[in-house]
């Protein structure tokens, strides 16, 4: 045996394993060791989330929308999550992507599924259906177990401080611009309002400006939650992100 290796199996048998404190101490060090390499570069990643085409920052409506559904808990019941598994995937479309929830915060993943996830259901239901399910699930879905939101649609929106939402999630990261800021209280009127200019689809491409909940004379807590749920997983062309997916595999 090489001088060191007798060294070394000397320090193993006689220091190491005949005393539990050092022992502790040895292992500490091995295992904080993995654990720098594992954990130290990502400090240096700006964002350890990949960038994916479409995906842009809730619009003022949408963003109100999404406060209301927070408040409501609607949480409690629903996910915003596919899974990458095949039974998730066949019922409710590609599975998600981390760059889907980046502008979220808090993100709604949620934890919960007494109803459906809600991620891809965006697009999946006209307003009409939404208003009706809002006002009484029962009345769409007889076997539902879902509570009425039925208030949602007379309790106007009160938007006085979209432009400090706005920025709160800005200072979170989301590339709110100055602009947007700007024009915050702008485009969450502009969003129910089917003659509105351009402006509103030139800061947040893909927008879509309807008249949610039907009724033209005043901007309700409905009309944003819907704007919400009709976004939920709209932003990404799965066509070609498929396509540009297989391109990089090449
Ligand atoms: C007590 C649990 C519960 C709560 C709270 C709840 N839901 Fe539901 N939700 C359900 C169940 C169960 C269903 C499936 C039956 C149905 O469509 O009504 C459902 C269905 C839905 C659907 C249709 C999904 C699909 O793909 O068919 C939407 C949209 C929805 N809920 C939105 C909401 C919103 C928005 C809130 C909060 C304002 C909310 N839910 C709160 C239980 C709940």
């Amino acid at each position: 045996m090489l001088w060191h290796h007798r060294l070394l199996k000397d320090f193993h048998s006689r220091v190491l394993e005949r005393n539990g404190l050092i022992l502790t101490v040895a292992v500490l060090i091995v295992v904080s060791i993995g654990g720098l390499v594992e954990i130290a570069p990502l400090f240096y990643l700006n964002s350890t989330i990949e960038e994916v085409d479409g995906v842009r920052p809730y619009t003022p409506l949408e963003l109100a929308g999404r406060d209301i559904y927070i408040r409501e808990g609607c949480y409690t019941c629903h996910s915003q999550m596919v899974r990458p598994l095949r039974d998730e995937v066949e019922r409710y479309g590609h599975y998600s992507l981390a760059a889907e929830s980046m502008y979220d915060h808090p993100f709604q993943w949620g934890s919960k599924r007494t109803g459906p996830d809600l991620a891809r259901v965006g697009g999946k239901y006209s307003d009409e259906w939404h208003r009706d399910h809002m006002r009484d699930p029962r009345s769409v879905v007889p076997e539902s177990i879902m509570p009425p939101y039925a208030f949602l649609e007379e309790s106007p929106l009160k938007y006085g401080h979209i432009v400090e939402m706005l920025k709160a999630n800005r200072a979170v990261g989301v590339p709110y611009s100055d602009d947007m800021l700007d024009n915050a209280v702008a485009d969450l009127k502009a969003q129910t309002d089917p003659f509105a200019g351009p402006d509103l689809t030139e800061r947040y491409p893909g927008a879509v400006t309807r008249e949610f909940d039907g009724n033209p004379d005043e901007i309700t807590e409905l009309d944003a939650l819907i704007a919400y749920l009709q976004v939920l997983g709209t932003m990404v062309d799965f066509s070609t992100y498929e396509a540009e997916a297989e391109e990089n595999l090449r």
